[in-house]
């Protein structure tokens, strides 16, 4: 992997409109996108933050990963993702190296992104998303 590059930080909430209303009413960051990701099941919003972002993640329906873990976990941090050239590339040199992936295909993300997560089980504990602009 090339030296990696922070696309976003996502974080989990409950409530998109209050936790716009945080981020950006009382935190000073301004909000450049809100859309719904149906392969996912979530509407999420993009913030600023330096040369990345952050991902304000709430589900839109009950079976989405991120309904189950706000239900065993509360909102709260949920994965780190970089961005890389080469989506396809990086999952098999990751693999190769005993990474377990959680897709192993890239899935279609927010604003025509290719992306894919890593198992944070492999991966210390974090969650971490590989994202790949087309
Ligand atoms: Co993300």
């Amino acid at each position: 992997m090339s030296k990696p590059i922070l696309d976003h930080i996502g974080i989990a909430v409950d409530d998109l409109d209050a936790a716009i209303e945080l981020y950006r009413d009382k935190l000073g960051f301004e909000v450049e996108s809100i859309d719904e990701v149906p392969g996912f099941g979530v509407k999420v919003a993009f913030l600023p933050l330096g040369e990345g972002q952050v991902e304000l993640v709430m589900p839109v329906t009950d079976d989405s990963a991120i309904a189950k873990f706000l239900s065993k976990r509360g909102p709260g941090f949920h994965h780190l993702c970089f961005r890389v050239d080469d989506l396809r590339a990086e999952l098999a040199r990751l693999e190769e190296m005993g990474i377990e992936l959680v897709d192993k295909e890239p899935r279609e993300g927010a604003h025509g992104t290719l992306v894919a997560f890593l198992h944070p089980r492999s991966t210390g504990g974090v969650l971490i998303e590989l994202a790949q602009h087309i």
